[in-house]
């Protein structure tokens, strides 16, 4: 009551210095209610512990869920939390996510997906990529996006793959915590998900995965480490399955464990859409806000089911001031306060990608990765006068919406904008002097025939990965997907891909997918080019890649199996019996598990061709601290300017029975043609340790490896560490 008071009081005031009745400044000063908390200079906590000791239980609970209108209904977002006027607290407008300002908006940006943007391995690229995602997403209203996703490719089939980071902890935490810095350099939080072990898209609503500790430390929790600790990421997502027993967002091991003793995360755990299940278990095993994806949601911190739970003891009124002050906190400390968003018609429909477009380009040719490049087929000459035949249904327009973007929350629109492959080769073409002819491919015999013709033959192919169901196999699925669903279209793309190849060496094969797929045909393909989802861009991109005006800077952040049986689980380790899975491979995840039983990949982790070439010498190691520094000599040894990418491999002594080897450092060096540098690549004290109890360093002698791929480590050194 003293409040609302106060605050009538305050407008009163402020009509009164209108009229020019009452001195300015100081009296308007001392009567503005939010006064003790909205001084930007003062620290987070101290601005959040003042707000929430001055906020009625009513104004705390009303904190803890989404307002209505719920979901796509609040200016095509994924759902929001109306903020207290009178209490200075700003709207709370979440939206999906990784790869720019997705679900129902309109003229965004939609960028490469997030295992293109692991595959450029480079954290400056990807914090200018999250920061241009998080300028967008304010000036649409939105100050909370639901990425990156950072799940661990523990299986290629897992259907979101394409969102996440790769397969390897130490890359996916580095890309996580480039991306997270880039969106909160504006006042918008990132959301750490999905937290965690949410590794596969069948049964994620319901599977119990059990991963024994050391796993959970080494391999899935470092990403979701370094988002809180290096990224000081402003929420996390807690996910749909259980865990242990327990679900994602009920689980105290997690959510209290984890997150807060062990890293000393301060921001808030919202749930994943309808991943809660409780009141007062959920709230007192650490989760601070529900949000729900449908539009009739069940609630269950509704003002009524948190009073119900506060009166039966299953939550304490003590922690719902923890839940608010974790909410507000990260608001105080990443500017959303300070910078209120506003949400409307006018933000919702204007167009605030046009900044961003030469990003969007850059980044998908520098996650495009060469797999092949036969007697260097790539780059194509720029002399003109030559036809290029480009196959494929997902090249033309149409095709080209589902191949450019993954299906599910993260997918963006943007279809009136989205440059095709088809429409990029043809414009770079025509620049060039060449001619294109196109053909949809679903016919092999026209698929021949085109390439028989041509001088240069493009073939374009997708899989078409989408939340909500795994992939069944490595083949090629074409669809057509919009946030809330796919569609199949019959076409046998490795039949088109195996004619055009079949038909004239100088074919291109490229794979808008978003993992490993099998490749029957690889021998006879020229040259083959991932690009991933590569986002509204795509087309321009890849022109931009064939012609040679940019260099395919990809590195796979996943390994690609050369069959099937390489990656083939026994049902109970996935997708699970009964609802019930062991992640019992351990910590013998992507090319750990290779390394460990000896097999060969068909394209290994970290591989990735260019235009030009390097040399990699004078391998050095210095004792840095309790870590080292890993120096070496790059060199372009070729002709064209270009970019590598030194990868830093620890092996460790057997008394620690780790895998063959672990990725630790990595950097990203690019020069011109003859150009050398001496680079340092720096690793720190966990790079050499194993979780046993905790962190813990063996004494003995550890290998460093380094070089082009997991698989290609030409020089390498051993040093005597822990003692
Ligand atoms: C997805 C999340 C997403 C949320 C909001 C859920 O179904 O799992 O990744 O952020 O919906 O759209």
């Amino acid at each position: 009551m003293r409040r609302v008071l106060t605050a009538v009081a305050g407008a009163a005031l402020l009509s009164l210095v209108a009229a020019g009745v009452a001195p300015a400044l100081p009296a308007a000063r001392a009567a503005d209610p939010c006064a003790a908390w909205m001084d930007p200079q003062d620290t987070a906590d101290h601005r959040a512990d003042a707000l929430v000791s001055a906020m009625t239980l009513d104004q705390e609970l009303g904190m803890l869920t989404f307002s209505d209108p719920p979901w796509f209904a609040f200016y095509g977002t994924a759902g929001h939390v109306d903020g207290i006027a009178e209490l200075c607290v700003p709207d709370l407008v979440l939206s999906d996510a990784g790869s720019g300002v997705a679900g129902l908006q309109v003229a965004t940006t939609v960028f490469p997906s997030g295992v293109a943007q692991a595959a450029t391995w480079d954290p400056a690229t990807q914090r200018r990529l999250g920061r241009a995602i998080g300028a967008e997403a304010y000036a649409k209203g939105i100050n909370v996006m639901l990425g990156p996703g950072m799940n661990i490719a523990r299986t290629p089939y897992n259907g979101r793959n394409f969102e996440y980071l790769g397969e390897d902890p130490y890359l996916a935490a580095s890309s996580a915590t480039a991306f997270i810095r880039g969106i909160q350099d504006n006042p918008v939080l990132a959301s750490a998900k999905h937290f965690a072990f949410n590794d596969q898209e069948t049964d994620r609503m319901t599977v119990d995965v059990h991963v024994d500790e050391r796993t959970r430390r080494e391999i899935y929790l470092p990403p979701f480490e370094a988002a809180v600790k290096r990224g000081d990421v402003g929420s996390v997502m807690c996910s749909y399955n259980r865990v242990g027993g327990a679900y994602a967002c009920e689980n105290r091991r997690l959510l209290t464990g984890y997150l807060r003793h062990d890293w000393g995360f301060d921001g808030f755990v919202e749930s994943d859409w309808g991943a809660t299940h409780s009141t007062g278990p959920t709230a007192m095993a650490g989760m601070d806000l529900e949000m729900h994806a449908s539009p009739v949601p069940q609630r269950y911190f509704s003002a009524d089911n948190l009073r119900a739970a506060l009166a039966d003891g299953s939550l304490t009124r003590r922690r719902v001031d923890e839940m608010v002050r974790n909410v507000v906190r990260p608001m105080f400390e990443h500017g959303l306060f300070d910078h209120p968003v506003e949400s409307g018609v006018a933000p919702y429909l204007s167009d605030v990608s046009t900044p961003h477009t030469a990003l969007a380009r850059r980044v998908a040719a520098e996650s495009t990765v060469l797999l092949k490049n036969r007697d260097d087929l790539l780059p194509l000459e720029q002399d003109g006068g030559r036809t290029i035949a480009v196959i494929g249904w997902a090249a033309n327009p149409v095709g080209a919406t589902g191949s450019t973007s993954g299906g599910g929350s993260s997918h963006g629109s943007g279809i009136d904008r989205l440059v095709s492959p088809l429409e990029g080769i043809g414009s770079a073409a025509l620049a060039h002097g060449d001619r294109v002819v196109y053909v949809e491919g679903s016919s092999t015999a026209d698929a021949r025939a085109a390439a028989v013709a041509a001088d240069e033959v493009v073939v374009v192919a997708t899989d078409g990965s989408t939340e909500g169901s795994d992939r069944s196999d490595l083949g090629l699925r074409p669809q057509v997907c919009v946030s809330v669903g796919c569609s199949a279209t019959p076409s046998n793309q490795e039949a088109m891909i195996a004619a055009a190849a079949a038909a004239n060496p100088r074919t291109v094969v490229v794979l808008d997918v978003g993992g490993p797929v099998r490749m029957p045909w690889l021998s006879d393909a020229g040259a083959v080019l991932v690009p991933w989802y590569g986002g509204l861009q795509h087309g321009n991109a890849l022109a931009d890649v064939l012609y040679g005006d940019a260099e395919p800077g990809g590195r796979l952040p996943q390994t690609f199996p050369r069959s099937e049986q390489q990656v083939r689980f026994d049902p109970a380790a996935y997708p699970g019996v009964d609802g019930q899975e062991t992640y019992d491979e351990g910590l013998l995840v992507g090319y750990r598990g290779y390394d460990a039983r000896g097999v060969r990949p068909l394209f290994p982790f970290g591989f990735g061709l260019g235009y030009t070439t390097f040399a990699f010498r004078d391998l050095t190691v210095r004792r840095a601290g309790a870590g080292a520094d890993v120096s070496l000599t790059v060199r372009n040894t070729g002709r064209r300017p270009g970019a590598a990418v030194p990868q830093v491999y620890v092996s460790f002594p057997d008394s620690t029975g780790e895998p063959p080897k672990r990725l630790e450092g990595f950097e990203t060096v690019r020069l011109a043609p003859g150009a050398s540098r001496r680079v340092t690549i720096h690793l720190d004290r966990r790079s050499f340790a194993h979780w046993d109890h905790g962190w813990r360093i063996d004494p003995g002698s550890y290998g460093i490896a380094v070089g082009r791929s997991s698989r290609d480590l030409p020089l390498h050194v051993r040093v005597r560490m822990g003692a």
